[in-house]
């Protein structure tokens, strides 16, 4: 009896001393050290393990975002810190604010459209799959198909060439477009039940109109790709108002859409003082791997051509260029280099952005004086 009632003690004990160990207070965490967060939009931050009634929210920057109860709200473009105190300590969160983005549907719809439909010459509308099938048939454009009338609900014609399939069994209606055995288009304009593989649909058509159209013997079906439009649009960093100057004789020229890259931590004139080799910009310019933080959000949707200028500091562009160039996603632009400077040509400053970027096609960048001409600018653009 004795040694039962020992050995429920020391369980008890056991039992007592886990749970001590277990329940004892972990040092207070916040839930997150960074947040980004879109102008207007809030995010509630917490000091997980601190009595919430008892924590201090301070912002350091209150018209980048303000700060209430740990619900942080941003109110302008930029970065601040958010700080919560908690029994003499201090916990950081980095908070960055961007003006809204663009929404994803705006870019599916700029990839999907780019397919234009006709048959006997009569352009019709069409809504693409977003699959591999319809990629493969974009390369492939452009293409014209003779189909052939079957079965008294669609026109089937060989495109020539095998298409990536994933079949399963449709039940198709009057206006979609499938592809069939891999090879062949099927455009209907009734119903059929069979294993095809979904390429499209004729929008905006009845079934009366898709059947006048589509049930004859035969008809001619062309895809092409649909014009790519230009969109030009003009980026450009300056401290100094040089290469604003030209970046603006290029916008007007060209019509090209002018965003300006504005560093996070602005630069003094102290820190340009290049006679000191100890001030910012010098320092930044001699570590390679340094990435200034962009204040604002550059929008390159739709960009075909994109004007990128900077000033030379000591013979490079600035490292700004270079976290612009990491951060954005250039593939599928044609990029044009240009710089302003003392006297420095752009040497090899382009190139190295080029590198980093590693997309985009890059032109052979020019260096502008600040004298340069509305003539010198439009001779210049007008060599791409
Ligand atoms: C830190 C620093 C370094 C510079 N290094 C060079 C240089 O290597 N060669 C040169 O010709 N000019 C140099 N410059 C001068 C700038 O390139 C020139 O003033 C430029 O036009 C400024 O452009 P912005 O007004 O758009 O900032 C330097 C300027 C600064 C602030």
């Amino acid at each position: 009896m004795k040694k039962v009632f020992t050995l429920l003690m020391a369980l008890l004990m056991f039992a007592f001393l886990s749970s001590c160990t277990f329940s004892q207070a972990s040092a207070p965490q916040l839930n997150k050290q960074a947040i980004s967060i879109e102008k207007g939009k809030s995010y509630k931050l917490k000091l997980k393990g601190a009595d919430s009634g008892k924590v201090k929210w301070i912002s350091k920057n209150k018209n980048i975002a303000t700060v209430k109860n740990g619900k942080v709200t941003a109110r302008q473009a930029g970065s601040t810190k958010i700080i919560a105190k908690y029994k003499g300590k201090k916990y950081s969160c980095k908070v960055k604010v961007m003006d809204s983005t663009i929404t994803q549907p705006q870019i599916d719809e700029v990839q999907t459209s780019d397919l234009v439909l006709t048959v006997d010459g009569i352009k019709l509308d069409v809504e693409w799959e977003n699959n591999k099938s319809v990629e493969a048939l974009k390369s492939l454009a452009p293409l014209t198909i003779n189909t052939q009338q079957y079965g008294g609900f669609e026109q089937v014609g060989d495109i020539g060439s095998s298409l990536p399939q994933d079949d399963s069994n449709i039940t198709t209606q009057a206006g979609d477009i499938v592809l069939y055995s891999s090879n062949s288009i099927s455009i209907f304009y009734d119903s059929n039940t069979w294993s095809y593989t979904r390429l499209g649909k004729i929008t905006g058509k009845t079934q009366a109109e898709l059947k006048e159209l589509l049930g004859k013997d035969r008809v001619t079906v062309s895809i092409t790709r649909a014009e790519n439009k230009e969109k030009i649009m003009v980026v450009y960093f300056s401290q100094t108002g040089r290469t604003k100057k030209i970046a603006e004789k290029i916008s007007e020229i060209t019509g090209g859409e002018i965003q300006r890259i504005l560093p996070a931590d602005p630069y003094t004139d102290e820190d340009l003082d290049y006679n000191d080799s100890s001030t910012r910009a010098t320092v930044e310019q001699n570590d390679l791997s340094v990435r200034p933080e962009i204040k604002n959000k550059i929008s390159l949707s739709g960009c075909t051509t994109l004007y990128l200028g900077y000033p030379i500091w000591w013979g490079q562009a600035p490292r700004i260029m270079d976290t612009f160039v990491e951060e954005y996603d250039l593939s599928g632009i044609t990029i044009i280099p240009f710089c302003t400077s003392g006297s420095s040509s752009i040497g090899g400053s382009a190139n190295r952005l080029e590198e980093l970027a590693g997309a985009g096609s890059w032109k052979p960048g020019k260096r502008f004086s600040t004298g340069a001409s509305a003539d010198d600018i439009r001779i210049w653009t007008e060599s791409f």
